[in-house]
């Protein structure tokens, strides 16, 4: 029987192709903006992993912004570099202020990942007027939200007002609560736990700019992205790691710890990306896929990718981002579009 390794397609693929990781992120245009103090925080993460595409952090505290490490920064001028203290309309008019600066970075900008925790002042009133300009700029804007812990019950209730907003004009947005820390990490403190999230979005971000940028058994492109995120939709992710002899356990394991509370079988969207080490086969590959898709019931779009990475022999990462789901903690929420306009209730 003839085993297939992956890596040896990606190989061949990439000297056809004569294959330029960094060449391929130039032409494609692609950013990433980190907004307030757990947005700026997520990027200098991000760069610490070796994030590849161009950075900026956004942020009304200046404190916080001269310790990030980004591309570009854009202090919003509002609170003379203090942060809002929560204020939410402060963080709004502050961006609306910035707006003509952050439409000149975001100019030929093909896809925008924007990163914020939501329930602060900057990142729940900015990140919505911030998008608003990319989609404008004419980006594909996929955001990765967090949502603060239940107890912060007024924070909590800022989070939903702000993710209703910034809905509106993100092709999509990936929701992950901060109480599922409590599942996940239960024994952990809090700054460290704050890690552990921020590393999971850093993950994802990277993930998707290795999906569309790298070359993979099946190819994702912009437009495949563009099939699967439509606009208004809300999306949550799934991570699994384990034997790569056993695939079921490693979907089984990703979907009993779901980062927001939702039913992910009725999701009408999966991306699934796969790290696997040089012994993968097209089978494992293939059973893994069939796996994630038995589960879902609403005969999702599904468009994966996948990428080798030495330190993976004999085990596999799953991360599964599925969209157009619905979230128990917005309730039932109705997207209606008039003249192009999109109105979120
Ligand atoms: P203001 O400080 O009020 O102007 O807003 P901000 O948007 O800068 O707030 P910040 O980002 O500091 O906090 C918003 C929410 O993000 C908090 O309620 C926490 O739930 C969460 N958060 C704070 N720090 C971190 C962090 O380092 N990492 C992650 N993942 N989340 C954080």
């Amino acid at each position: 029987m003839i085993r297939l390794s992956l890596n040896s397609i990606i190989r061949r693929v990439s000297e056809y192709t004569d294959y330029d990781v960094h060449r391929a992120i130039e032409e494609l245009n692609i950013m990433v903006v980190g907004v307030g103090g757990a947005g700026c925080n997520a990027i200098t993460r991000m760069k610490k992993l070796g994030l590849d595409a161009p950075t900026v952090a956004i942020n009304t505290d200046m404190g916080n912004l001269k310790m990030v490490d980004a591309d570009k920064k854009i202090l919003l001028k509002d609170m003379k570099g203090r942060g809002t203290g929560g204020n939410i309309e402060i963080g709004e008019r502050s961006a609306v202020r910035a707006r003509e600066e952050i439409s000149e970075i975001f100019h030929n900008i093909d896809i925008i990942f924007l990163t914020t925790g939501l329930g602060g002042g900057t990142g729940t009133g900015a990140s919505p007027v911030i998008a608003e300009i990319a989609r404008k700029e004419g980006a594909l804007v996929i955001s990765i939200v967090t949502i603060p812990f239940n107890i912060e019950k007024a924070r909590v209730v800022r989070a939903k007002e702000g993710l209703k907003k910034i809905m509106k004009d993100s092709n999509t947005v990936i929701v992950l609560e901060n109480d599922k820390l409590m599942d996940i990490v239960p024994q952990m403190p809090l700054d460290k736990a704050f890690m552990v999230m921020d590393h999971l979005i850093s993950y994802t971000i990277m993930s998707f700019i290795d999906m569309i940028t790298k070359p993979s058994l099946i190819n994702v492109d912009i437009s495949d992205l563009r099939g699967v995120v439509e606009r208004g939709n809300l999306s949550t992710i799934l991570l699994g790691e384990g034997d790569i002899n056993n695939p079921r356990k490693i979907v089984t394991d990703a979907l009993n710890n779901p980062f927001m509370n939702v039913d992910y079988t009725t999701a009408n969207g999966a991306l699934i990306h796969l790290t696997v080490g040089e012994d993968a086969t097209l089978k494992t590959i293939y059973s893994t896929v069939d796996t994630v898709s038995s589960f879902l019931r609403n005969d999702p779009k599904i468009t994966m990718g996948a990428r080798i990475e030495p330190e993976y022999q004999g085990r596999m990462r799953l991360l599964v981002v599925l969209t157009g789901i619905k979230v128990p903690l917005l309730g039932e929420m109705k997207i209606e579009k008039n003249l192009g306009i999109y109105t979120i209730r």
